[in-house]
């Protein structure tokens, strides 16, 4: 196009203008009444804080897991070469499905999985090597034996170099899996020793495990021996300024209360205790609170509409300059 007058300039910025508004009648704020299927796509694609509020899940389901057991899984982890063979760590913590979608996307970003579980300070692993021995876990969800995703360690308040004291030092970390079915994950939480003792676990180091994590992410010490199959927990804590709200159930029944098939069961039964005192510790996450700029969308979006009021003199100053 060959600009050669100042009219047909004016032209082009009133039509880039104009071309803004749908926009913005679109992707107006979700409390207008002009919300419709529409809409909420834009909404989502907008990453908008209250989209999980105002919008129902796709696949809500009565606790937002299935037992693994239910459909020829296992609640213990697969680990290669126990003796006796066969033994596996208890997935003591699930996070149920029925919390925020944000949560359950395994990522750093946006209030992610991996964001989440900075509050409770885990990790990826140090510098990015991967020194545990790699487990299996069958979540009953089609997919058979299914190696962990990851394992995350304590960084000891350092989220830089703190996951390589755990591994050299030991304390809290995890294996985690995701089932397909549902999309809940679920944890294998324990205290282990250090390196040098070969990571065995710690006495009562699973219970205790899944109680620091807990005790982490509510912001309260959980008593593990005071622990009955109907308490619960709720407490908030935040990590790059998002702002958690954990609902948590200690549900029995999907574990045994027992040291049967459970690996290191030698170091870790205490005081005539079974290994596990069969709990599983069911979190229900909701994000309360997340930084100013991620909603940044909305807000840039939200002063749009004043381009309408000012776009007439906008026009009028602009003719003024030529
Ligand atoms: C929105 O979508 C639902 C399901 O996809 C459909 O039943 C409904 O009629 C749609 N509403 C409008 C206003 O298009
Ligand atoms: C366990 O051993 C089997 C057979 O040796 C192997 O296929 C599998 O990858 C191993 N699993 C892990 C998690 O190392
Ligand atoms: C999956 O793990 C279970 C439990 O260790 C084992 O019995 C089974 O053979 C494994 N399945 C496959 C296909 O490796
Ligand atoms: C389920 O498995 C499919 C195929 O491997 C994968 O594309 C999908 O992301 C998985 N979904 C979940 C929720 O893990
Ligand atoms: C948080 O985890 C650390 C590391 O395991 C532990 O030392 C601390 O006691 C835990 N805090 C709570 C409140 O449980
Ligand atoms: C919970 O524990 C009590 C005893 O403390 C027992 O009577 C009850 O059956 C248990 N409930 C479940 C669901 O395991
Ligand atoms: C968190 O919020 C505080 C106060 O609003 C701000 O100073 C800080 O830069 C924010 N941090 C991040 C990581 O967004
Ligand atoms: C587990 O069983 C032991 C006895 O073997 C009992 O003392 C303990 O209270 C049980 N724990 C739970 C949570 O049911």
């Amino acid at each position: 196009m060959v600009l050669n007058s100042r009219s047909s300039i004016l032209l082009l910025i009133a039509t880039n203008l104009l071309a803004l508004l749908p926009t913005t009648i679109i992707a107006s704020p979700a409390t207008s009444k002009w919300i419709d299927n529409d809409s909420i796509n834009a909404g989502e694609i907008l990453g908008s804080a209250s989209s999980s509020s105002i919008f129902p899940s796709l696949k809500k389901r009565a606790n937002g897991y299935t037992n693994p057991e239910e459909n020829g899984g296992y609640m213990l982890t697969i680990v290669n070469g126990t003796y006796p063979a066969g033994l596996g760590e208890p997935l003591n913590v699930i996070l149920s499905a029925d919390s925020d979608k944000e949560v359950l996307v395994k990522s750093l970003d946006k209030g992610g999985f991996l964001n989440y579980m900075l509050v409770a300070g885990l990790g990826e692993e140090c510098l990015g090597q991967h020194l545990g021995s790699d487990q299996s876990a069958n979540l009953g969800d089609g997919k058979g034996n299914v190696t962990e995703v990851e394992e995350l360690r304590y960084n000891y308040g350092n989220p830089y170099i703190g996951t390589c004291q755990e591994t050299f030092n030991g304390g809290l970390h995890l294996r985690y899996w995701i089932q397909n079915t549902t999309n809940a994950y679920f944890l294998a939480v324990s205290v282990e020793m250090d390196l040098n003792s070969g990571h065995d676990i710690v006495p009562n180091g699973y219970n205790i495990g899944r109680d620091q994590l807990i005790g982490n992410l509510t912001g309260q010490s959980i008593d593990t021996s005071k622990l009955t199959n109907t308490s619960t927990f709720s407490g908030s804590g935040s990590y790059m300024n998002y702002t958690y709200q954990t609902d948590v159930k200690y549900v029995p029944g999907l574990l045994k209360n027992s040291s049967d098939d459970i690996n290191h069961y030698i170091t870790v039964e205490e005081n005539g205790q079974p290994a596990i005192d069969g709990l599983v510790a069911v979190l229900t996450v909701k994000i309360t609170d997340q930084p100013k700029s991620s909603s940044g969308a909305w807000s840039t979006i939200a002063q749009i509409p004043l381009i309408t009021i000012f776009t007439p003199f906008l026009l009028a100053s602009l003719t003024t300059l030529f």
